[in-house]
Formats: structure tokens, sequence, C-alpha cells
């Protein structure tokens, strides 16, 4: 199908993980993709993947924690294609430590990648969605927002600040005919969440908690991503959907 046939996407965060799984379902669906990460190698090899398979693709190394970088991309769009109907907030990090001792740089950092580079991209964006005159934002929220774990109260402070920023923008962009909307994942298995699953203990505990019982993919996301993003959901704004397998409906 081509749910996104000649839309302009932004993906962040989409040389590995959720967001390349992102940005190759937008490409099979027709749309042109940019793929960007901060890390560069991982940029060019989403890209050149999406480039042989025939999709239309442009590959732009973005750290999203740098406004220098995010006004670069903002203006290679606007040379390029001059709207933008798709954005995916995806860029993301973790860094686990206990509260008690979490260092300034740890929580600067978090914050920097996962709610600064949210909110620049959302702000410096609105030109180009607002020029498509039909378009979707969607952040990267997640479980961690909603429910509390150890070693895990940061990151999900940046988590739950996503969550709220989604309704504001919704309310304040409606009238522009953006839609913004959250995804909020459980525990996906990328680089992200490696570490932790192979914990058996730790994964088998998850598991139980889990009522489709087992962890979820990057594909799982996409779909969901790919629903906010098509018509499919023309109605929708300020919402958020769980991709947990049934965790957060759980005790
Ligand atoms: N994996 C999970 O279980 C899970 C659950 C809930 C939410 N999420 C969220 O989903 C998003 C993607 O996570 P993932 O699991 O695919 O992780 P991942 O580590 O596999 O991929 C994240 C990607 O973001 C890139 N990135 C990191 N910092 C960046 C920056 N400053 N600028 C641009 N790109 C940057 C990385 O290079 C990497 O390619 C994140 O926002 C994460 O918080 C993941």
């Amino acid at each position: 199908m081509q749910r996104l046939k000649d839309k302009i996407a932004l993906v962040t965060g989409s040389g590995n993980g959720i967001g390349r799984a992102v940005a190759k379902l937008f490409a099979e669906e027709g749309a042109h993709v940019y793929i960007t990460d901060v890390d560069g190698d991982a940029t060019a090899k989403a890209a050149a993947e999406q480039a042989a398979l025939g999709h239309s693709v442009t590959a732009m190394t973005v750290d999203v924690s740098r406004g220098q970088d995010v006004t670069a991309l903002m203006r290679a769009i606007e040379q390029q294609h001059r709207r933008l109907d798709i954005v995916v907030n995806n860029a993301g990090i973790n860094v686990r430590s206990d509260f008690r001792n979490m260092s300034d740089n740890d929580w600067v950092r978090l914050r920097e990648v996962n709610l600064d580079g949210i909110i620049r991209i959302a702000r410096d964006g609105f030109p180009l969605m607002k020029a498509s005159g039909r378009a979707s934002l969607i952040n990267m929220a997640s479980i961690m927002g909603h429910r509390g774990m150890r070693t895990l109260a940061a990151y999900g402070a940046t988590k739950g600040a996503i969550s709220a920023l989604t309704r504001g923008l919704a309310v304040e962009y409606g009238s522009y005919n953006i839609r913004v909307n959250a995804l909020a994942p459980g525990f996906i298995e990328t680089a992200l969440t490696e570490r932790v699953l192979r914990v058996k203990a730790f994964s088998d505990a998850l598991l139980e908690q889990t009522p489709l019982k087992r962890f979820g993919t990057a594909e799982d996301v996409a779909l969901a991503a790919l629903f906010f993003a098509s018509d499919e959901s023309a109605f929708i704004t300020g919402a958020e959907l769980a991709i947990d397998g049934g965790m957060a409906a759980g005790l």
C-alpha cells in the first residue's frame, strides 16, 4: 500500500532501532523520508539500504541537542521540499542511574536529547508543517512517563514531559491542521534495552507483567507511527497510544 504517497517525512534518530524501522516503513508506504541521526555511519547505512530498494530518502547527520544542526536540517528541507507533512520525534537516550547519585551531567544530557531536542524540532519545524496544510507530528514518549521503575526516574521525567508537551502542542497547532500525538512504547527489543533484557530474572519479571507475554519489536512501534502519520487518524490529535503488550493496563 502507498498510504504516505508523496508525503515528506522526517524521522530523528533513524539510524538504528525504532526510528530506523519507522523510516523503512514510511519509505515503503511512498513517503520521501529524511533519515537523520547523530551517528553518521548508521544514518548513511540506513539510507543506503532504503535507496537500494528504490525508496526515496535523504540522509543527514543531525544531533537534535544541537541547535545549529536542527537549523541546518530545516533549511535543507525548506530548500528541497518547502514543507514537512510528517515528523517523528524519535531520537532519545537513556542514562540509568541510582537517582541519589545521578550526576548533573547525566541529567543535563538526558534533558538535552530527550526533551530539548523534541521541543526544538517541534518549534523550528512549525513553518514547514504549517506549509503542509495537513501535517502530523509524532512524539516518542514511553510507558516510563506513566510508571515508575528503579534507575529510570530521570528518564521517566523527560518522557512524562513529552506526554504533556504533546497535549499542549495539539491545542496550539490544531488550527494549522497540524495533528500532534504521542507513542508510548513499553519494552521494545533494541540497543536501548539490550543490556537489561539480557538479565534473565529482570526480563522474566517484565514478561510476567505483560499480558501478551513477549517484548515488542521496532516494527510494532513503526506500525503505530504509521497510523498517526496517515489519514487513518485524521480526526485524532493530543492522543497517546501505548505499544506495550498491555503492560500499563495492569497493576
Ligand atoms: N526500546 C524501548 O523499549 C523504548 C521504550 C519506550 C520508549 N523508547 C523511545 O524510543 C526512542 C528510540 O529508542 P530505541 O529503542 O530505538 O533506541 P536506540 O538506541 O536503538 O536508537 C536510538 C537512536 O537515536 C540516536 N540518537 C541518540 N542521541 C541522538 C541525538 N542527540 N540526536 C539524534 N539522534 C540521536 C541514536 O544514535 C540511535 O540511532 C527513544 O526516544 C526511546 O526513549 C524506547
